[in-house]
């Protein structure tokens, strides 16, 4: 006989990576579970578990957020987008400028970087290095990220496209 816990779900109804996702979800699913384990998003990364490492960083209606924090069953009528959703180029900088190691942590790193990047204003209220401080690297060092993160700022803004 299911645990009546197994049975009980809940409706969700929103947008994931532009598409339409709607299902019913365990009440104790994590929104990082929900991507990675029933939608097969596996870019963001579970680290710590305890939203301190930002490995499974995603974006919630455009702001960073940690996937493993925020229920499943919150993300009903919000936009959420994952690493999968980027384009490649998003990765280019940061690549070349060597912030890439075991990558553990790449995913939420892109995430942050690229959303800094599309909202260059939001350095009005902190540099680089403060706005990615939610995004922990074991290996690489930080100054690599800052570089990466300042090289895509300024590309886009040498082609006119910091919006
Ligand atoms: S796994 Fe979510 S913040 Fe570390
Ligand atoms: S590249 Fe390994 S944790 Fe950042």
């Amino acid at each position: 006989m299911p645990d009546a816990h197994e049975t009980n779900t809940i409706p969700i109804d929103c947008t994931i990576n532009g598409e339409r996702v709607a299902m019913d979800v365990n009440p104790s699913w994590r929104l990082l579970d929900l991507l990675r384990d029933h939608l097969g998003l596996t870019g963001a990364k579970e680290g710590c578990g305890e939203g301190e490492c930002g490995a499974c960083t995603v974006r919630i209606d455009g702001l960073p957020a940690n996937s493993c924090l925020v229920l499943a069953a919150q993300a009903h009528g919000c936009n959420v987008e994952t690493v999968e959703s980027l384009d490649p180029e998003s990765l280019g900088h940061l690549h070349e400028c060597g912030t890439t190691q075991c990558g553990a942590c790449t995913p939420g790193v892109v995430i942050t970087a690229d959303w800094i990047r599309n909202n260059p204003d939001s350095l009005e209220h902190g540099s680089i290095r403060s706005l990615m401080a939610g995004n922990l690297c074991r290996c690489t060092g930080y100054d690599g990220i800052i570089d990466g993160v300042r090289a895509s700022i300024d590309a886009g803004a040498s082609k006119g496209n910091r919006s």
